[in-house]
């Protein structure tokens, strides 16, 4: 196992982390985990070298905290440093706060949580819990040692990030980050961010949820080409591990195998693990994973609201992440909340002022009702 130091904080940790966010439950869309075989899963990557482990209050219909707090008995607690996250939906105020957090304590059976994070805040969010008190929050419980470290993670967009990040004495971030989305989110931009200021940085979906852990024909075919031979997930990882800003790489493992496989491959990948001719290689891989984009709709929504309901960015969404990474649609969380909605492109009456609005002047209307025919 590849250890590394975090930033300012100077913890050392294992550059893996385990996310316990799947554990076949939440994953596999059915909630259900099986309990002893997920803290089996925990010990077996903490007895291979994980100081790491990444949990939150809502993760598997709020148990991931509970199964984590039994694998961390025996002796386990001490061998690793926890994070676990503030669900900002639960939260009305300070009490709430500490209520939340006692509970969360309780539930890990530890009397401090290491990396104490926001979850998936967003500008807004941040604002308002500003305004009820979250950041001396975070300072009460820092000092009084109920966590260690005050952080954040994020989904939004990168000028959001910046500010959030510059505008509290933050002291870790965890950011989603893997080869197709250098430019998505917070991005590289957010990652050379935080690591100016010493901030570490977590990652999130290094295989972008597993999606990355199969590679399409063409993109299969440059993995062929390369004269080292490597599997979509060592690249995907290794990639990751080659930049010395990242100090933890999360992944939610499913099974022993994957553990395994993960623990050989972070074994092996430290940072600058890439030389010149194989992070071209990733350029070319991430390129023709986007030749396999069906349109290039930025998400901008200058389009909608549309007069009849449909969920235009949404859609298209849905349907370049389709044919990107060949997923099953029918699996497509985002293309299921769209039907229950009635935002689906069946209400599509080609009005067409969302083919004005386009910056891109894309064929809106036309298109929809390609994508709407192919997702079935
Ligand atoms: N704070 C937030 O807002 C937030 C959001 C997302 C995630 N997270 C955290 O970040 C963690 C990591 O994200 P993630 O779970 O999405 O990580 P990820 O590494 O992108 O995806 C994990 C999935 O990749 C597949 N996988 C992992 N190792 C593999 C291997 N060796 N071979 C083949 N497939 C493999 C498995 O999918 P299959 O078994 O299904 O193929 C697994 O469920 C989460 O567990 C969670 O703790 C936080």
């Amino acid at each position: 196992m590849q250890y590394r130091t975090m930033g300012k904080l100077g913890v050392r940790t294992s550059a893996f982390g385990l996310g316990c966010m799947r554990f076949n439950g939440e994953a596999k869309g059915d909630g259900t985990i099986d309990e002893e075989k997920a803290v089996a899963l925990i010990r077996q990557a903490i007895d291979g070298g994980v100081t790491y482990l990444d949990t939150a209050y809502v993760y598997l219909n709020k148990t991931s905290e509970t199964v984590v707090g039994k694998a961390l008995q025996d002796g386990y607690r001490e061998k690793v440093t926890v994070a676990t996250k503030m669900p900002l939906g639960f939260v009305k105020d300070r009490e709430s706060m500490e209520a939340l957090l006692d509970e969360e304590l309780r539930k890990l059976q530890t009397d401090h949580i290491d990396f104490y994070l926001m979850h998936g805040i967003d500008k807004n969010e941040w604002e308002k819990f500003k305004a009820i008190g979250a950041p001396k929050f975070f300072d009460d419980m820092k000092r009084e040692g109920k966590i260690r470290f005050k952080c954040f993670s994020f989904h939004g967009p990168y000028e959001d990030f910046a500010y959030i990040l510059n505008d509290y004495d933050w002291d870790m971030v965890q950011i989603q980050y893997n080869f197709m989305d250098v430019e998505n989110q917070a991005g590289k931009r957010g990652l050379k961010l935080a690591a100016e200021k010493g901030i570490p940085v977590v990652v999130m979906e290094g295989l972008l949820g597993g999606r990355l852990s199969h590679a399409p024909e063409n993109v299969q075919a440059l993995y062929d080409a390369f004269p080292v031979k490597r599997s979509p997930v060592e690249w995907a990882f290794r990639w990751l591990c080659s930049h010395p800003e990242v100090s933890v790489v999360l992944s939610g493992c499913n099974e022993p195998a994957q553990v395994e496989e993960n623990l050989r491959i972070f074994d092996g990948a430290a940072p600058g693990c890439m030389d010149d001719a194989e992070l071209q290689l990733m350029e070319n891989v991430r390129a023709a994973y986007l030749d396999r984009t069906k349109i290039g709709c930025t998400g901008c929504k200058y389009c909608m609201p549309c007069p009849n309901g449909v969920e235009i960015p949404g859609i298209f969404s849905a349907w370049n992440n389709v044919s990107l990474y060949c997923t099953d649609p029918a699996k497509d969380r985002r293309l299921q909340r769209i039907r229950e909605n009635g935002a689906g492109a069946d209400k599509c009456i080609g009005w067409g002022a969302c083919e004005a609005a386009c910056p891109q002047h894309l064929p809106v209307a036309r298109r929809l009702r390609q994508a709407w025919d192919e997702l079935g």
